[in-house]
């Protein structure tokens, strides 16, 4: 029978066998380690009782917001969010459902609101935008209009993946070059905030695509912000799966967070940080994963879009 204390004794003498240099080496990258764990928590829990910061103030009282993809989902909290904090609203959409919430918005929050019905994967009419915000002050551009397809790149038609790539990639690079100027040249910072998401950072299997399109909008933003910095706060906001027409208004609990959660925890990092996963429930599996290497993340991915979708494993 195998006994206890022989097998702490044993250990024992192998640990005194180790030089002291290596004990000691051991010791701290475990130290380090723990530091750096706890440190990572402590920020999530940081952020999430952070409060905006005066936006009014940083980014022009009376300025113009514009959400693409502001009629529904996510964008339509975009919207709500600013025009709850005085904002006037620009909402560019595909979908005339824009001109119900420009209606609720000046009714309930008292502000001013636009309508521009356009789509954006018609790079004719976004190069045409600059005529059609012609004196609105737009401080704040939320880059969120986007599309997801599900599945088998195999399988997927060549026009899906070109919408894929045209509305998410395309429409958001000339969206910002086009509005640039109206941006650079204000007295006042300006913003522009970007709808990346988690799956463009680790990675989001049977969605292949549509996360390269997510990789390649963060990385925009990480390099684009080097560059004008000084005049415009940018915002990559990353997060895991948010109930909207999107995901089928998959039912909120959990990972599963509502659009205006997403936006209400990400809108605290705008101006103070370049990017954010938004709530602190997708940070925490952020923070999670982040000890882990690729493989690893995949495979956690993975197993964590089959159950929330209920796919079976090919
Ligand atoms: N939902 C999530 O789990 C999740 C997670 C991470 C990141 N994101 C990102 O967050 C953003 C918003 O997602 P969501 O879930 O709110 O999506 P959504 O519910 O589908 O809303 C997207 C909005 O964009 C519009 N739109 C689509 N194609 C357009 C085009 N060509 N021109 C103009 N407008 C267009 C849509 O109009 P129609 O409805 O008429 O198509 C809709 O109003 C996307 O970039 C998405 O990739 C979402």
């Amino acid at each position: 029978m195998i006994n206890i204390m022989d097998i702490i004794k044993n250990i024992s003498r192998t640990i005194e066998k180790i030089p002291n240099a290596i004990l000691g080496s051991l010791c701290l990258v475990g130290i380090y380690k723990s530091i750096a764990f706890l440190k990572g928590l402590a920020q999530i829990y940081y952020e999430s009782w952070q409060s905006c910061i005066d936006f009014k103030k940083r980014y022009g009282s009376d300025s113009w917001v514009l959400v693409t993809g502001g009629a529904n989902g996510i964008g339509k909290s975009w919207v709500e969010s600013f025009a709850r904090r005085g904002f006037n609203i620009i909402i560019l959409d595909i979908d005339e459902k824009a001109h119900e919430v420009k209606e609720i918005i000046e009714k309930e929050y008292k502000v001013k609101a636009h309508v521009i019905i356009c789509d954006l994967t018609d790079q004719e009419a976004i190069s045409q935008l600059i005529y059609q915000v012609k004196g609105f002050d737009i401080s704040i551009l939320v880059c969120n209009a986007g599309v997801h397809h599900h599945g088998d790149v195999s399988k997927q038609p060549i026009e899906s993946i070109m919408k894929l790539i045209n509305v998410n990639i395309v429409s958001t690079t000339l969206m910002i070059k086009t509005l640039l100027p109206n941006l650079l040249y204000r007295s006042q910072k300006s913003a522009i905030i970007v709808m990346s998401s988690r799956s463009g950072f680790a990675s989001f299997p049977y969605s292949s695509i549509y996360a390269a399109t997510k990789a390649y909008l963060r990385i925009l933003c990480m390099s684009f912000y080097q560059e004008i910095k000084e005049k415009i706060d940018i915002l990559c906001v990353q997060p895991l799966i948010v109930s909207t027409p999107m995901t089928r208004h998959i039912k909120v609990g959990g990972i599963i967070c509502s659009s205006e959660d997403c936006v209400e925890s990400a809108i605290t990092s705008l101006g103070r940080r370049l990017e954010t996963c938004g709530t602190r429930a997708h940070k925490l599996v952020d923070w999670y994963i982040s000890g882990k290497n690729l493989d690893e993340k995949a495979e956690f991915s993975a197993n964590m879009i089959r159950s929330q979708f209920k796919l079976k494993k090919p």
